[in-house]
């Protein structure tokens, strides 16, 4: 327990000193747990073909297990596992066909507001995935969800809805927490969640500078405390692939490799 604690606080050295030349095996991470690979169902890949090439992609970076989630957004994209389940079947049938094996999990990406509130009442029709902590083993159910970028969530929906998440037994999973403009001045809402237990992800594009400085800034912060505990591609098209493939040369993802408090490679072991 005194490692696992020890270890969530020891990004360091490699990450501070920029000068150091690295080159991660990005195998290492195993999975991918947020992208857009259901094709046709948001606005991720459009069709069947570009999500085989995008799978492709994905595993030509060494990547075994993906978890592919659709936007659930009442206003936007309405889907509900009866939409999205066939079309995740249809593309597991496809996967098989044309390309190497690879593990395809349905979640979803759930937008944070009332109507999650109301879909929480009935957490066995939810989109989840498994995940073992590679730190002491616990098992995990997951749920990815993520807030608006243009104003920052209503905390006290916020709150109801991470305690209903984790009292049915799921752990919350915020998606890119650094690119919610209202979090860069104001990082201590990100502290706060990941002391309520909810997992930050980071995507790959953020870390590489894609959505600007500030958001950089906020995802180096909140990976030098500890608060960061999965890296994902969120893959709706080719560049997101492409900024996976940078970290490559990322001192920071060495570090987190190295401390082994990443929770990618224990996707899919419930
Ligand atoms: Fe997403």
């Amino acid at each position: 327990m005194f490692t696992a604690i020890k270890n969530l606080f020891r990004f360091s050295k490699k990450a501070k000193n920029k000068n150091i030349q690295v080159s991660n095996d990005l195998s290492l991470l195993i999975s991918d747990v947020h992208s857009h690979l259901v094709p046709g169902v948001d606005d991720g890949s459009p069709d069947m073909d570009t999500s085989i090439a995008l799978i492709r992609r994905l595993q030509n970076l060494g990547f075994k297990k993906l978890v592919t989630t659709p936007h659930i957004m009442v206003d936007l994209y309405p889907n509900t596992p009866e939409i999205l389940k066939p079309r995740f079947e249809e593309l597991k049938v496809e996967v098989a066909k044309r390309l190497p094996p690879i593990e395809l999990f349905l979640g979803a990406e759930y937008f944070l507001d009332l109507d999650l509130l109301d879909l929480l009442s009935k957490p066995d029709e939810l989109l989840t995935f498994p995940c073992t902590d590679p730190l002491n083993g616990s098992k995990l159910e997951m749920i990815l969800f993520e807030f608006a970028f243009h104003l920052p969530p209503n905390y006290d929906i916020l709150a109801e809805i991470i305690f209903k998440m984790q009292t049915s037994g799921l752990t919350p999973v915020l998606a890119h927490c650094a690119r919610y403009p209202y979090f860069h001045k104001d990082r201590s809402e990100l502290k706060k969640l990941h002391e309520k237990g909810v997992i930050l992800t980071i995507n790959a594009a953020t870390l590489c500078g894609s959505y600007g400085d500030l958001a950089k800034e906020t995802a180096l912060y909140a990976i030098e405390n500890g608060w960061v505990r999965m890296i994902c591609s969120d893959t709706h098209a080719p560049h997101h692939i492409a900024a996976v493939k940078e970290l490559e040369s990322s001192p920071v993802l060495a570090d987190m490799i190295e401390s082994g408090t990443l929770l990618n490679p224990g996707i899919g072991l419930n």
